[in-house]
Order: C-alpha cells, then structure tokens, then sequence
C-alpha cells in the first residue's frame, strides 16, 4: 500500500514509521510511505502557508494554493490517490472505516494545522473527512499515526497471525477479555484456574462471558448492540 502524508511537521512520523511493526512493514516494502512536505510547495516569499480568516476571528487558516499543490503532486503518482481530510468534523473513526482503508491501493493523509484548510480545498479534493474522537487536537498529525497503525494491522500478511486480529476488541462488538502469562502467582494475584486447566471448551466459555461482562461495564453503548446468543444469555445468568 502506497500512503502520502501531507503535513508542515513531517518530523513528526519519523520515531513512527521506522519503529516497530510499521518500520518492519515499511522496511520490507509492503507499507510504502512518502511525506510530503506542504511548506515545500508555498509561493508565499516568506514561506507561508496560513493566513488571517476572512470576517476576522481567532487563530490563522491554511492558505489553499500550497495546499492544492501538495495535493496535485501526491496525486500525481498515483492511479486514484483517495484523499483523507483528519479533522475534528469528520466522521468517527470505527474499526469499520480502518477495514474499507486498508483495501485501499494508495492513500492521501491530508493534516490540516491551525483552525483548519480551507474550505474550497475540501470542495475540490477531499474524499473523506475522519476524526479520531470528541476532542481537539492541534493538528491531524497525531490522528494519521491512528490511522496509519489500525489500518495497516488488517493488510493481508502485515501481521504474521491473521486470527488475532479477528479475535480482538472491537472487530465483534465486544472488548477483549483478560489475558494472564507466566508466572502463575505474581504480587499474590492467582491466574484464573479454568485457565491452568487445558479445558478448552470451559476456558472458551469463560472468555466469552468476561468479554461479555467486561463490554457491558466498560462499554454499555456496544453491548447494547450485540446480538446476544442463547449460550450468551445463559454465561450472563446470575451476572448484573
Ligand atoms: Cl483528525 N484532528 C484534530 N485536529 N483534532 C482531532 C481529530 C483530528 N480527531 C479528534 N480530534
């Protein structure tokens, strides 16, 4: 997958695409990344790439011209180079969006700074608006790395191991259910016994029910929407 990040701070994603799983899949090639640098393409004599608003109030607007040129030039090498606007007035980023991202061949991270781009850059380029929650960043910068990390993840053979990516939080509704490794015993704490057993069917069983209880305590607005099956209704027996 080809990804083109445009931004004023492309520092800020080196320590990011060259560490971990992401700098594994960058370094092998199957993550291509390009940062583009949007200051790069300014014809403003001092550099500039914002402005004061029009009709006045606080903070400064991304000027469009060096914007739509940063854009034209990650376009260009591209087939359809499908672009994201990261902004606080875009959509809510779900597992779901992440899913349909990461089918994509090339994708364009558009960051805006300040109190935002333009608005015509929206009209004449951007494909889709994400945010990342109800809150306010400085810059989209930090919210790419979001999206860049959760969508990778579900790229056909990034992760050696495809099941746990299918098991995990949120790609079934429900939160993930406590894990334990070694030692047994640790601060006085006991594992779990069911699952010193080897029992599978009793240790399948009991994560079903702690993914269940724990999903309806930390996160009632999505337990809400599980589909509750007849061995679900039974493990919540006894349980409020
Ligand atoms: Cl994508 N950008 C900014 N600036 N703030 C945010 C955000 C994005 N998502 C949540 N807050």
């Amino acid at each position: 997958m080809k990804i083109k990040v445009l931004t004023i701070f492309p520092d800020i994603f080196e320590g990011f695409l060259s560490s971990s799983l992401i700098g594994k899949a960058v370094e092998k090639g199957s993550l291509q990344v390009e940062l583009i640098d949007i200051r790069k393409f300014t014809e403003d004599k001092h550099s500039k790439v914002d402005d004061v608003p029009y009709g006045g109030g606080p903070g400064m607007v991304m000027t469009p011209q060096p914007v739509a040129d940063a854009i034209k030039y990650a376009k260009s090498g591209c087939m359809n180079g499908y672009v994201v606007h990261l902004t606080p007035q875009g959509e809510l980023l779900k597992q779901q969006t992440l899913k349909e991202l990461s089918e994509l061949d090339e994708i364009i991270l558009l960051n805006g700074r300040y109190e935002g781009i333009d608005e015509r850059i929206r009209d004449l380029y951007v494909d889709r608006e994400i945010s990342i929650g109800d809150y306010v960043l400085n810059g989209g910068e930090t919210a790419s790395m979001v999206l860049i990390e959760g969508f990778s993840r579900l790229i056909p053979d990034f992760m050696g191991n495809t099941e746990s990516t299918l098991d995990e939080s949120h790609s079934a509704g429900l939160l993930e259910y406590p894990h334990y490794t070694r030692p047994a015993i640790y601060s006085g704490i006991h594992v779990p016994e069911i699952l010193l057993s080897g029992h599978h069917e009793n240790i399948r069983k009991w994560r079903r029910k702690m993914s269940l209880i724990r999903t309806k305590n930390q996160r009632p607005d999505l337990f809400d929407k599980v589909p509750l099956t007849a061995e679900d209704i039974e493990l919540l027996k006894g349980e409020n």
